[in-house]
Protein backbone atom coordinates (compact mmCIF):
# COMPACT_ATOMS: atom_id res chain seq x y z
CA UNK A 1 0.00 0.00 0.00
CA UNK A 2 0.63 3.67 -0.29
CA UNK A 3 0.74 4.81 3.66
CA UNK A 4 1.14 8.56 4.76
CA UNK A 5 2.20 8.42 8.14
CA UNK A 6 1.26 11.52 10.44
CA UNK A 7 3.76 12.00 13.01
CA UNK A 8 2.25 13.84 16.40
CA UNK A 9 4.38 15.75 18.66
CA UNK A 10 4.35 13.76 21.79
CA UNK A 11 7.22 12.07 23.77
CA UNK A 12 6.45 8.40 21.39
CA UNK A 13 7.35 10.40 18.33
CA UNK A 14 10.04 8.22 17.86
CA UNK A 15 8.46 5.14 17.48
CA UNK A 16 7.15 6.54 14.19
CA UNK A 17 10.76 5.72 12.63
CA UNK A 18 10.62 2.27 13.90
CA UNK A 19 6.81 1.79 12.58
CA UNK A 20 8.05 3.78 9.35
CA UNK A 21 10.95 0.91 9.03
CA UNK A 22 8.57 -2.06 10.10
CA UNK A 23 5.71 -0.40 6.68
CA UNK A 24 8.64 -0.57 4.46
CA UNK A 25 9.40 -3.84 5.38
CA UNK A 26 5.99 -5.20 4.85
CA UNK A 27 6.44 -4.05 1.28
CA UNK A 28 4.43 -0.60 1.90
CA UNK A 29 5.60 3.06 0.38
CA UNK A 30 5.54 5.36 3.21
CA UNK A 31 5.49 9.02 2.74
CA UNK A 32 5.67 11.03 6.44
CA UNK A 33 3.71 14.20 7.67
CA UNK A 34 5.16 15.82 10.84
CA UNK A 35 3.35 18.33 12.97
CA UNK A 36 5.30 21.31 14.16
CA UNK A 37 4.65 19.85 17.44
CA UNK A 38 6.46 16.47 16.24
CA UNK A 39 9.77 18.11 15.23
CA UNK A 40 10.30 19.28 18.77
CA UNK A 41 10.75 15.69 19.91
CA UNK A 42 12.61 13.71 16.22
CA UNK A 43 13.89 15.74 13.30
CA UNK A 44 12.46 14.93 9.47
CA UNK A 45 15.84 14.41 8.65
CA UNK A 46 15.43 10.92 10.29
CA UNK A 47 12.26 10.09 8.49
CA UNK A 48 13.50 11.67 5.30
CA UNK A 49 16.66 9.23 5.64
CA UNK A 50 14.41 6.23 6.21
CA UNK A 51 12.12 6.87 3.26
CA UNK A 52 14.44 8.84 0.70
CA UNK A 53 11.45 11.13 0.53
CA UNK A 54 10.91 14.70 1.67
CA UNK A 55 9.10 15.29 4.41
CA UNK A 56 6.04 17.11 4.26
CA UNK A 57 5.85 19.52 7.60
CA UNK A 58 3.96 22.94 6.86
CA UNK A 59 1.25 23.69 4.47
CA UNK A 60 3.65 26.58 2.86
CA UNK A 61 6.72 25.15 2.65
CA UNK A 62 7.43 24.33 -0.82
CA UNK A 63 10.85 24.71 -3.03
CA UNK A 64 8.82 25.33 -5.99
CA UNK A 65 8.97 28.63 -7.59
CA UNK A 66 4.94 28.94 -7.18
CA UNK A 67 4.81 28.35 -4.14
CA UNK A 68 1.28 29.51 -3.31
CA UNK A 69 -0.42 27.38 -6.02
CA UNK A 70 1.78 24.07 -5.07
CA UNK A 71 1.07 24.44 -1.03
CA UNK A 72 -2.65 25.08 -2.00
CA UNK A 73 -3.27 21.55 -3.49
CA UNK A 74 -0.31 19.82 -2.66
CA UNK A 75 -2.36 18.10 0.56
CA UNK A 76 -5.46 16.92 -2.42
CA UNK A 77 -2.48 15.34 -4.14
CA UNK A 78 -1.26 13.25 -1.59
CA UNK A 79 -4.81 12.55 -0.22
CA UNK A 80 -5.49 11.05 -4.21
CA UNK A 81 -1.96 9.30 -4.33
CA UNK A 82 -2.37 6.92 -0.98
CA UNK A 83 -4.27 4.67 -0.16
CA UNK A 84 -4.01 4.65 3.92
CA UNK A 85 -3.49 7.46 6.61
CA UNK A 86 -1.58 6.22 9.71
CA UNK A 87 -1.54 8.44 12.73
CA UNK A 88 1.33 7.43 15.21
CA UNK A 89 1.60 8.79 17.68
CA UNK A 90 -1.92 10.62 17.85
CA UNK A 91 -1.86 13.20 20.67
CA UNK A 92 -5.35 14.26 22.29
CA UNK A 93 -4.82 17.35 20.32
CA UNK A 94 -4.67 15.68 16.89
CA UNK A 95 -7.27 13.48 18.13
CA UNK A 96 -10.09 16.55 18.97
CA UNK A 97 -8.85 18.31 15.90
CA UNK A 98 -9.33 15.78 13.22
CA UNK A 99 -12.95 15.07 15.21
CA UNK A 100 -14.25 18.52 14.85
CA UNK A 101 -12.56 18.83 11.23
CA UNK A 102 -10.40 21.52 12.04
CA UNK A 103 -7.58 21.98 9.16
CA UNK A 104 -4.98 24.01 10.45
CA UNK A 105 -1.96 22.45 9.27
CA UNK A 106 -1.04 19.43 6.79
CA UNK A 107 -1.68 16.93 8.77
CA UNK A 108 -5.38 18.08 9.75
CA UNK A 109 -5.76 19.34 5.89
CA UNK A 110 -4.81 16.52 4.70
CA UNK A 111 -7.04 14.01 7.22
CA UNK A 112 -10.30 15.63 5.65
CA UNK A 113 -8.86 15.40 1.90
CA UNK A 114 -8.56 11.74 2.29
CA UNK A 115 -10.85 9.19 1.15
CA UNK A 116 -9.22 6.40 2.28
CA UNK A 117 -8.68 3.38 5.43
CA UNK A 118 -7.92 5.45 8.55
CA UNK A 119 -5.39 3.81 11.76
CA UNK A 120 -5.17 6.41 14.71
CA UNK A 121 -2.27 5.11 17.26
CA UNK A 122 -3.20 7.21 20.30
CA UNK A 123 -0.29 8.28 22.68
CA UNK A 124 -0.52 10.19 25.74
CA UNK A 125 -0.75 10.47 29.76
CA UNK A 126 -3.37 8.02 31.40
CA UNK A 127 -5.62 11.14 32.46
CA UNK A 128 -5.54 12.66 29.12
CA UNK A 129 -6.44 9.02 27.42
CA UNK A 130 -9.20 8.34 30.14
CA UNK A 131 -11.36 11.95 29.70
CA UNK A 132 -14.30 11.93 28.55
CA UNK A 133 -13.52 14.61 26.35
CA UNK A 134 -10.44 12.34 24.56
CA UNK A 135 -13.02 9.05 24.88
CA UNK A 136 -15.84 11.12 23.08
CA UNK A 137 -13.70 12.34 19.84
CA UNK A 138 -12.54 8.88 19.70
CA UNK A 139 -15.92 7.31 19.95
CA UNK A 140 -16.55 10.38 16.78
CA UNK A 141 -13.40 8.97 14.69
CA UNK A 142 -14.31 5.38 15.62
CA UNK A 143 -18.19 6.09 13.89
CA UNK A 144 -16.47 7.61 11.15
CA UNK A 145 -14.90 4.44 10.35
CA UNK A 146 -10.90 5.35 11.76
CA UNK A 147 -9.48 2.14 12.77
CA UNK A 148 -8.08 2.53 16.32
CA UNK A 149 -4.94 0.80 17.75
CA UNK A 150 -5.72 1.39 21.58
CA UNK A 151 -2.61 2.17 23.43
CA UNK A 152 -0.56 -0.47 25.65
CA UNK A 153 -0.32 -0.09 29.09
CA UNK A 154 2.65 0.40 30.81
CA UNK A 155 5.20 3.39 32.07
CA UNK A 156 4.71 6.74 30.35
CA UNK A 157 7.13 9.72 29.90
CA UNK A 158 5.11 11.21 33.07
CA UNK A 159 6.76 8.77 35.54
CA UNK A 160 3.48 6.92 36.21
CA UNK A 161 2.25 3.84 35.01
CA UNK A 162 -1.21 3.38 33.27
CA UNK A 163 -2.53 2.87 29.68
CA UNK A 164 -1.80 5.88 27.09
CA UNK A 165 1.95 4.48 26.12
CA UNK A 166 1.66 4.01 21.95
CA UNK A 167 0.69 0.83 21.10
CA UNK A 168 3.99 -1.37 20.46
CA UNK A 169 5.00 -0.33 16.40
CA UNK A 170 4.70 -4.06 15.39
CA UNK A 171 1.11 -4.23 16.49
CA UNK A 172 0.40 -1.20 14.68
CA UNK A 173 2.31 -2.82 11.53
CA UNK A 174 0.68 -5.78 11.67
CA UNK A 175 -2.88 -3.85 11.73
CA UNK A 176 -2.40 -1.57 9.31
CA UNK A 177 -1.13 -5.16 7.19
CA UNK A 178 -4.53 -6.94 8.22
CA UNK A 179 -6.36 -4.13 7.00
CA UNK A 180 -4.81 -4.10 3.61
CA UNK A 181 -6.51 -7.65 3.43
CA UNK A 182 -9.70 -6.65 4.98
CA UNK A 183 -13.14 -8.18 2.85
CA UNK A 184 -16.56 -7.79 4.28
CA UNK A 185 -17.53 -11.55 4.11
CA UNK A 186 -19.25 -11.83 6.91
CA UNK A 187 -21.91 -9.09 6.45
CA UNK A 188 -25.22 -10.12 7.53
CA UNK A 189 -24.12 -12.87 9.59
CA UNK A 190 -23.84 -12.65 13.90
CA UNK A 191 -21.17 -13.81 15.39
CA UNK A 192 -21.47 -14.95 19.13
CA UNK A 193 -17.98 -14.82 20.66
CA UNK A 194 -17.36 -16.13 24.18
CA UNK A 195 -13.46 -15.17 25.70
CA UNK A 196 -11.43 -14.67 28.51
CA UNK A 197 -11.63 -17.10 31.70
CA UNK A 198 -14.48 -17.90 33.86
CA UNK A 199 -14.17 -16.86 37.98
CA UNK A 200 -15.46 -19.56 40.09
CA UNK A 201 -15.65 -18.01 43.86
CA UNK A 202 -14.45 -19.87 47.25
CA UNK A 203 -15.69 -17.10 49.41
CA UNK A 204 -15.97 -13.75 49.00
CA UNK A 205 -12.30 -12.92 48.36
CA UNK A 206 -10.57 -16.04 46.71
CA UNK A 207 -11.71 -17.53 43.57
CA UNK A 208 -10.65 -20.27 40.82
CA UNK A 209 -9.63 -19.38 37.62
CA UNK A 210 -7.05 -19.71 34.75
CA UNK A 211 -4.80 -17.58 32.61
CA UNK A 212 -6.92 -16.39 29.93
CA UNK A 213 -5.98 -13.02 29.16
CA UNK A 214 -9.05 -12.99 26.10
CA UNK A 215 -6.11 -11.86 23.49
CA UNK A 216 -7.53 -15.08 20.74
CA UNK A 217 -11.07 -14.28 21.83
CA UNK A 218 -11.08 -10.70 21.53
CA UNK A 219 -8.80 -11.00 18.34
CA UNK A 220 -11.48 -13.23 16.54
CA UNK A 221 -14.56 -10.68 17.58
CA UNK A 222 -12.51 -7.64 16.54
CA UNK A 223 -11.46 -9.57 13.09
CA UNK A 224 -15.39 -10.50 12.49
CA UNK A 225 -16.38 -7.29 12.89
CA UNK A 226 -14.26 -5.77 10.42
CA UNK A 227 -15.64 -8.24 7.90
CA UNK A 228 -18.82 -7.23 8.26
CA UNK A 229 -20.07 -9.65 10.94
CA UNK A 230 -22.32 -7.98 13.92
CA UNK A 231 -20.75 -9.25 16.97
CA UNK A 232 -21.25 -10.06 20.52
CA UNK A 233 -18.62 -11.11 22.64
CA UNK A 234 -19.49 -12.79 25.97
CA UNK A 235 -16.15 -12.19 28.43
CA UNK A 236 -15.34 -13.29 31.37
CA UNK A 237 -13.35 -10.79 33.44
CA UNK A 238 -9.66 -9.58 30.95
CA UNK A 239 -7.47 -6.71 31.34
CA UNK A 240 -8.00 -5.83 27.67
CA UNK A 241 -10.06 -2.92 26.21
CA UNK A 242 -13.23 -4.49 24.41
CA UNK A 243 -12.83 -3.80 20.33
CA UNK A 244 -14.82 -1.67 18.90
CA UNK A 245 -18.04 -2.19 16.91
CA UNK A 246 -18.39 -5.44 19.10
CA UNK A 247 -21.07 -5.96 21.64
CA UNK A 248 -19.69 -7.03 24.74
CA UNK A 249 -21.26 -9.15 27.45
CA UNK A 250 -19.15 -9.08 30.68
CA UNK A 251 -19.63 -12.57 32.89
CA UNK A 252 -17.54 -13.69 35.91
CA UNK A 253 -18.91 -17.34 36.37
CA UNK A 254 -19.66 -20.56 33.92
CA UNK A 255 -22.86 -20.31 34.85
CA UNK A 256 -23.28 -16.51 33.95
CA UNK A 257 -21.34 -17.14 30.81
CA UNK A 258 -23.83 -20.57 30.06
CA UNK A 259 -27.31 -18.03 30.72
CA UNK A 260 -25.65 -15.01 28.85
CA UNK A 261 -24.66 -17.41 25.23
CA UNK A 262 -28.13 -18.61 25.72
CA UNK A 263 -29.85 -16.09 25.74
CA UNK A 264 -27.99 -14.91 22.82
CA UNK A 265 -28.09 -18.04 20.68
CA UNK A 266 -31.49 -17.39 18.93
CA UNK A 267 -30.18 -14.41 17.02
CA UNK A 268 -26.77 -15.82 16.67
CA UNK A 269 -25.05 -17.36 13.08
CA UNK A 270 -22.17 -18.66 13.85
CA UNK A 271 -20.55 -19.40 17.57
CA UNK A 272 -16.86 -19.18 18.15
CA UNK A 273 -16.34 -20.58 22.24
CA UNK A 274 -12.77 -19.35 22.38
CA UNK A 275 -13.65 -19.03 26.58
CA UNK A 276 -11.38 -21.20 28.89
CA UNK A 277 -14.73 -21.76 31.07
CA UNK A 278 -13.77 -23.71 34.33
CA UNK A 279 -14.48 -27.45 34.25
CA UNK A 280 -15.59 -27.01 38.19
CA UNK A 281 -17.01 -24.66 40.52
CA UNK A 282 -16.90 -24.59 44.18
CA UNK A 283 -20.27 -26.18 45.80
CA UNK A 284 -20.58 -24.71 48.59
CA UNK A 285 -19.08 -20.81 48.63
CA UNK A 286 -18.34 -20.00 51.94
CA UNK A 287 -20.22 -16.96 52.54
CA UNK A 288 -17.46 -15.62 54.68
CA UNK A 289 -13.55 -15.07 54.13
CA UNK A 290 -12.17 -19.07 55.15
CA UNK A 291 -9.84 -18.67 57.72
CA UNK A 292 -6.30 -20.16 57.63
CA UNK A 293 -5.78 -23.32 60.07
CA UNK A 294 -2.65 -25.60 60.72
CA UNK A 295 -5.61 -28.20 59.15
CA UNK A 296 -5.29 -29.48 55.57
CA UNK A 297 -8.31 -27.84 53.68
CA UNK A 298 -10.14 -29.85 50.98
CA UNK A 299 -12.89 -27.97 48.58
CA UNK A 300 -15.81 -29.73 46.94
CA UNK A 301 -16.05 -28.93 43.39
CA UNK A 302 -19.54 -29.51 41.18
CA UNK A 303 -18.67 -29.91 37.16
CA UNK A 304 -19.87 -26.42 35.27
CA UNK A 305 -22.66 -26.73 32.77
CA UNK A 306 -21.01 -27.77 29.53
CA UNK A 307 -22.06 -24.92 27.41
CA UNK A 308 -20.10 -25.66 24.35
CA UNK A 309 -21.57 -29.46 24.27
CA UNK A 310 -25.46 -27.80 25.10
CA UNK A 311 -25.01 -25.07 22.20
CA UNK A 312 -24.21 -28.40 20.03
CA UNK A 313 -27.13 -29.66 20.97
CA UNK A 314 -29.52 -27.09 20.11
CA UNK A 315 -27.10 -25.20 17.11
CA UNK A 316 -29.38 -26.38 13.89
CA UNK A 317 -28.08 -24.63 11.54
CA UNK A 318 -25.41 -22.54 12.78
CA UNK A 319 -21.67 -22.73 12.05
CA UNK A 320 -20.50 -23.76 15.93
CA UNK A 321 -16.68 -23.13 16.37
CA UNK A 322 -14.92 -25.02 19.62
CA UNK A 323 -11.77 -24.61 21.06
CA UNK A 324 -9.51 -27.04 22.89
CA UNK A 325 -6.81 -26.09 25.00
CA UNK A 326 -4.40 -29.33 25.33
CA UNK A 327 -1.32 -30.04 26.45
CA UNK A 328 -0.76 -32.89 24.91
CA UNK A 329 -2.36 -35.49 21.69
CA UNK A 330 -3.21 -32.07 20.11
CA UNK A 331 -5.13 -33.64 16.78
CA UNK A 332 -6.49 -36.66 18.55
CA UNK A 333 -7.90 -34.54 21.30
CA UNK A 334 -9.08 -31.83 19.01
CA UNK A 335 -11.19 -34.26 16.63
CA UNK A 336 -12.59 -36.04 19.53
CA UNK A 337 -13.83 -32.85 21.57
CA UNK A 338 -14.86 -31.82 17.44
CA UNK A 339 -17.34 -34.98 17.60
CA UNK A 340 -18.28 -35.30 21.27
CA UNK A 341 -19.89 -31.51 21.36
CA UNK A 342 -21.34 -31.86 18.08
CA UNK A 343 -19.22 -28.66 16.57
CA UNK A 344 -18.83 -27.92 13.15
CA UNK A 345 -15.27 -26.76 13.93
CA UNK A 346 -12.97 -27.26 16.22
CA UNK A 347 -9.38 -24.97 16.87
CA UNK A 348 -6.90 -26.68 19.13
CA UNK A 349 -3.71 -25.29 20.52
CA UNK A 350 -0.87 -26.75 23.05
CA UNK A 351 -1.23 -24.31 25.96
CA UNK A 352 2.18 -25.83 26.99
CA UNK A 353 3.91 -24.29 24.04
CA UNK A 354 5.59 -21.30 23.96
CA UNK A 355 4.78 -18.65 21.89
CA UNK A 356 1.48 -20.30 21.86
CA UNK A 357 -2.19 -20.26 23.73
CA UNK A 358 -2.67 -18.49 26.82
CA UNK A 359 -1.61 -14.49 27.43
CA UNK A 360 1.01 -14.67 24.34
CA UNK A 361 0.33 -12.39 21.19
CA UNK A 362 1.09 -15.18 18.85
CA UNK A 363 -0.47 -19.01 18.46
CA UNK A 364 0.15 -22.03 16.94
CA UNK A 365 -3.09 -24.00 16.35
CA UNK A 366 -4.38 -26.53 14.21
CA UNK A 367 -8.27 -26.35 12.88
CA UNK A 368 -10.13 -29.49 12.27
CA UNK A 369 -13.51 -29.90 10.62
CA UNK A 370 -16.47 -32.75 10.57
CA UNK A 371 -15.36 -32.74 7.18
CA UNK A 372 -12.02 -34.31 7.94
CA UNK A 373 -10.22 -31.12 7.17
CA UNK A 374 -7.01 -30.45 8.81
CA UNK A 375 -5.37 -27.68 8.89
CA UNK A 376 -1.88 -26.03 10.50
CA UNK A 377 -1.63 -22.14 10.92
CA UNK A 378 0.86 -20.35 12.91
CA UNK A 379 2.69 -20.07 14.92
CA UNK A 380 1.89 -16.03 14.09
CA UNK A 381 0.25 -13.43 15.85
CA UNK A 382 -3.16 -13.59 17.07
CA UNK A 383 -4.41 -11.71 14.41
CA UNK A 384 -3.25 -13.64 11.45
CA UNK A 385 -4.54 -16.67 13.41
CA UNK A 386 -7.99 -15.25 13.64
CA UNK A 387 -8.05 -14.18 10.15
CA UNK A 388 -6.95 -17.87 9.20
CA UNK A 389 -10.00 -19.14 11.33
CA UNK A 390 -12.50 -16.99 9.79
CA UNK A 391 -10.83 -18.05 6.30
CA UNK A 392 -12.12 -21.60 7.28
CA UNK A 393 -15.12 -21.08 8.78
CA UNK A 394 -15.99 -18.90 4.86
CA UNK A 395 -15.31 -21.83 3.30
CA UNK A 396 -17.47 -24.20 5.87
CA UNK A 397 -20.37 -22.02 5.20
CA UNK A 398 -20.25 -22.39 1.18
CA UNK A 399 -19.91 -26.07 2.20
CA UNK A 400 -22.58 -26.57 4.52
CA UNK A 401 -25.01 -23.93 2.60
CA UNK A 402 -24.09 -25.86 -1.26
CA UNK A 403 -25.01 -29.08 1.22
CA UNK A 404 -28.18 -27.54 2.25
CA UNK A 405 -29.21 -26.42 -1.47
CA UNK A 406 -28.25 -29.60 -2.44
CA UNK A 407 -30.73 -31.73 0.41
O1 LIG B 1 -7.25 -15.92 26.12
P1 LIG B 1 -5.84 -16.14 25.61
O2 LIG B 1 -4.81 -15.81 26.67
O3 LIG B 1 -5.59 -15.46 24.30
O4 LIG B 1 -5.65 -17.72 25.35
C1 LIG B 1 -6.37 -18.34 24.33
C2 LIG B 1 -6.90 -19.73 24.79
C3 LIG B 1 -5.73 -20.64 25.10
C4 LIG B 1 -7.79 -19.58 26.04
C5 LIG B 1 -7.76 -20.28 23.60
O5 LIG B 1 -6.95 -20.39 22.45
C6 LIG B 1 -8.37 -21.63 23.94
O6 LIG B 1 -7.76 -22.67 23.83
N1 LIG B 1 -9.66 -21.63 24.42
C7 LIG B 1 -10.35 -22.81 24.91
C8 LIG B 1 -9.99 -23.07 26.34
C9 LIG B 1 -10.69 -24.28 26.94
O7 LIG B 1 -11.44 -24.13 27.88
O8 LIG B 1 -10.46 -25.40 26.33
P2 LIG B 1 -11.08 -26.85 26.78
O9 LIG B 1 -10.37 -27.84 25.95
O10 LIG B 1 -11.02 -26.98 28.28
O11 LIG B 1 -12.61 -26.73 26.38
C10 LIG B 1 -13.08 -27.17 25.10
C11 LIG B 1 -14.18 -26.27 24.61
O12 LIG B 1 -15.30 -26.39 25.49
C12 LIG B 1 -13.86 -24.80 24.55
O13 LIG B 1 -14.46 -24.26 23.38
C13 LIG B 1 -14.53 -24.22 25.79
O14 LIG B 1 -14.94 -22.86 25.58
C14 LIG B 1 -15.72 -25.13 25.94
N2 LIG B 1 -16.21 -25.32 27.34
C15 LIG B 1 -15.42 -25.90 28.28
C16 LIG B 1 -15.90 -26.12 29.54
C17 LIG B 1 -17.23 -25.73 29.84
N3 LIG B 1 -17.73 -25.90 31.05
N4 LIG B 1 -17.99 -25.16 28.89
C18 LIG B 1 -17.51 -24.95 27.65
O15 LIG B 1 -18.21 -24.42 26.78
Amino acid sequence: MRIVLGVGGGIAAYKAAELTRLLQQSGHQVQVVMTDAAREFIQPLTFAALTGRKVITSLFSHESSDATLSSAVEHIAVAQEHDLLVVAPATADLLAKLAIGRADDFLSTLYLAFTGTVVLAPAMNTAMWTHPATQANLETLSRRGCEIVDPDDGWLACGTVGAGRLADPARIAERINSLGKTRRDFEGETFLVTAGPTQEALDPVRYISNRSSGKMGYTIAETAAKRGAKVVLVSGPVNIPAPRNVELIPVKTAHEMRQAVMEQLTDATIIVKCAAVADYYVANVSPQKLKKTAARLSLELDPTPDILAEVGQKKADRILVGFAAETQNLLEESRRKLLSKNCDMLVGNLVNQEGAGFESDQNDVEIVTRSGRTVHAGPASKYEIAERILDEIAMLRLSIRGMDRIA
